[in-house]
């Protein structure tokens, strides 16, 4: 199942494992991607991936959440990434390439956003500096930013985009009860805080066009308290649907919940516990419809991605850590590898500068030969 193809919107990718959104940190202080992050996405394309998600793009200076992360925030920045679609394209046709665009809010760099925004002036745990609540005005340029962005992406070759609605970052914050505490028409009520979302979704509609996928990744849950339950999310999933998204990957948490519950949880996964996010993406996947649904997190033997697929109902499955560790991944599972070799030791996420695999930089981990010899027949 897992090795079938899936239609997202305007696109159609050859498998079910999409690679995760992973911040690949190798940009210039512009946030101009280069060389580095082209040999990332061609190891991915090479090794099978059929469906990429970029790591986060900012769509404005003020939402910058690293000095490193790569940026989508004026028209200079096209030609860049055009670079890079080009040379992924040229070499394997078959890869279907999706920008993730961001608007950090309240979880921005301090040296990059000495002065922070948010829907409202809560602050973050950890954080000396407050955000600022955001001016009526400020919301609009945020939303024209997310469709200006979109449509450089789409200037550039990407295939779709992927909105970052995850994690407590700006579109998480605006969703998020806990954070978003507006009383005028972008706060209190379910609808009002689901309504900068919905807001980017249709603005991009209008100035992409419909040849651009256009994607989310949101939380089932936030795990704080009076935070994002996931009674509310599959409401935002239903109007999510209604508008035409073109699938939903689930993920969770936001700054201030329990460790065990983040996304990038430490240690590696029991069987059990792998795709920790299952429950609440069966969930949504009712609420949705006929729109793809897939679930991010702890992913890491094909059996239960196999299952999820085929048991549980969902559409994809989408994964991070273990991309660094075997960009081939995709090649190996189809080749009959049964697990990645990801030991979920968190090195990558830790460590500063251009993204890899800390165990293997390290000597604590080295990926069994291609193709496994012990793997099963696929
Ligand atoms: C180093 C690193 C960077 C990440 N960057 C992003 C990102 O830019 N956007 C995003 O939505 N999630 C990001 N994530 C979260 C992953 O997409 C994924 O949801 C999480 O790691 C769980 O999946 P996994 O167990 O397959 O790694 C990042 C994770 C890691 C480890």
């Amino acid at each position: 199942m897992l090795f079938r193809p899936l239609r997202v919107g305007p696109v159609t990718v050859g498998d079910r494992l999409a690679r995760s959104a992973t911040a690949e940190r190798t940009a210039d202080d512009d946030g101009r991607p280069g060389e580095p992050l082209r040999e990332i996405y061609l190891a991915l394309a090479r090794g099978g991936a059929t469906w990429i998600n970029t790591g986060c793009a900012y769509v404005l200076p003020s939402g910058r959440s690293a000095p490193n992360h790569a940026g989508i925030y004026n028209d200079d920045l096209v030609a860049p990434w055009a670079l890079i679609v080009g040379a992924v394209r040229r070499e394997t046709p078959a890869a279907r390439l999706f920008m993730q665009l961001v608007h950090g809010g309240r979880q921005v760099a301090r040296q990059c956003v000495p002065e922070p925004i948010a829907p409202s002036a809560v602050p973050l745990a950890g954080s000396p500096v407050n955000p600022r609540e955001m001016t009526g005005r400020e919301i609009e340029e945020c939303i024209e930013a997310f469709a200006q962005a979109a449509r450089r992406a789409r200037e550039a070759g990407f295939d779709g985009v992927q909105l970052h609605a995850a994690h407590g970052y700006l579109i998480s914050q605006f969703l998020s009860p806990h954070v978003n505490r507006r009383t005028d028409a972008w706060g209190s009520a379910p609808e009002r805080r689901r309504r900068f979302l919905l807001e980017i979704l249709r603005r991009i509609r209008r100035v992409a066009g419909p040849d651009l996928a256009v994607t989310v990744k949101m939380n089932g849950e936030d795990f704080v308290p009076d935070g994002l339950t996931l009674a509310e999310s599959c409401e935002t999933a239903r109007a999510l649907a209604a508008e035409g998204i073109d699938a939903i990957e689930v993920s969770g948490w936001i700054i201030g919940g329990p460790e065990r519950q983040s996304p990038v949880r430490k240690g590696p996964p029991q069987p059990a516990e792998e795709g920790y996010y299952l429950p609440q993406a069966v969930e949504i996947k009712r609420a949705a419809g006929m729109t793809p649904v897939g679930a991010c997190g702890g992913w890491r033997s094909l059996e239960r991605m196999n299952r999820a697929l085929v048991g549980e109902g969902l559409d994809f499955v989408a994964a991070s850590r273990p991309f660094l560790a075997e960009p081939d991944l995709v090649n190996r599972l189809r080749a009959g590898q049964p697990r990645a070799a990801c030991v979920t030791c968190n090195g990558c996420f830790a460590a500063r500068g251009a993204i890899r695999c800390v165990a293997i930089a390290e000597g604590r981990l080295t990926p069994p030969p291609f193709p496994a010899k012990d793997a099963p027949a696929p």
